[in-house]
């Protein structure tokens, strides 16, 4: 595996990848068997395996986690090599964003809920960083986890609308044994706090059966749901909603495929959790 840290080079490198494909896995780092697992189905459906690693300043708010995220690239540079990945492309902020920088980018629609509510120009951030890797990268596919599903879709949309000529490719969520999603931020979670957070996947999944029992009130089901969640007082919901899949508007009457999709606050941390629904 060959690591590249500036931005010239990764380009100069994508000139010409000699007709090959080129599946691209654009992560913040802190890797785990979730990025691992995009990894390794890039591995698998191309010849070149190209893997980012930079926590992009753009898509943390001012009271964000930007310098508390786990910073940890020599473990990184390890787990990437384990798995045969050809470039890890690990570029400095100034290079990504030199003092000039003044370009910005927003989808709106898909951005109005969820995490794009409670995250004012998060989005936004995400879509500059991964049109500029797209830009850079020039990868043939891209991998994405669906335990940011609103990201996806963002980035999906993002794709279309601006005609780029890259493959979307999204990929399901890995979680420990007791269902928490895995997640770079759960390394901050205390062991108690440890302990309690397999409640948001146990709430979303009650939504989940409730909705393949063939119950229809999107309301009702999201209060029961939330009643799971108050057992444990040190848990502050941010949202807990049942959007349409397609639009990430809020149903109040669930009659087509749906994202049962939360977001809370175990103490500091936060963890946000889905699951798509077919009806
Ligand atoms: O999902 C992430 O880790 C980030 O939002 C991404 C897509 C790498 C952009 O910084």
């Amino acid at each position: 595996m060959k690591t590249i840290n500036h931005v010239s080079e990764m380009i100069e490198i994508s000139k010409d990848y000699g007709g090959k494909s080129v599946g691209f896995v654009p992560t913040m780092g802190a890797l785990h068997a979730g990025h691992l697992s995009l990894v390794k189905e890039a591995r698998k459906q191309n010849d070149i395996v190209v893997v980012s690693v930079f926590v992009n300043p753009a898509q943390f708010g001012p009271r964000e986690d930007f310098s508390a995220y786990p910073r940890m690239i020599d473990k990184d540079q390890k787990l990437l090599e384990g798995e045969n990945v050809d470039y890890m492309f690990s570029p400095e902020t100034s290079e990504m964003y030199p003092k000039d920088f003044s370009t910005s980018i927003h989808v709106g629609n898909l951005t109005d809920y969820l995490c794009g509510y409670y995250r004012p120009g998060h989005f936004d951030g995400v879509v500059l960083v991964v049109n500029k890797l797209f830009n850079i990268v020039k990868p043939t596919r891209a991998y994405f986890g669906q335990k940011d599903a609103q990201q996806f879709r963002v980035l999906k949309s993002m794709v279309c609308d601006l005609n780029m000529n890259v493959e979307m490719i999204e990929m399901p969520i890995v979680r420990e044994a007791d269902g928490l999603a895995l997640s770079s931020r759960n390394m901050y979670l205390s062991p108690e706090e440890r302990k309690e957070a397999p409640i948001l996947h146990l709430a979303i999944k009650y939504a989940v059966d409730q909705i393949k029992l063939g119950r229809k009130d999107a309301y009702k089901i999201k209060r029961e749901a939330m009643n799971k969640l108050g057992i444990y007082p040190d848990i502050k919901i941010q949202y807990f909603e049942i959007v349409d899949e397609k639009t990430l508007v809020p149903v109040s009457k669930i009659t087509s495929k749906v994202i049962v999709a939360a977001a809370i606050f175990l103490g500091k941390t936060r963890l946000i959790d889905n699951e798509i629904v077919n009806v």
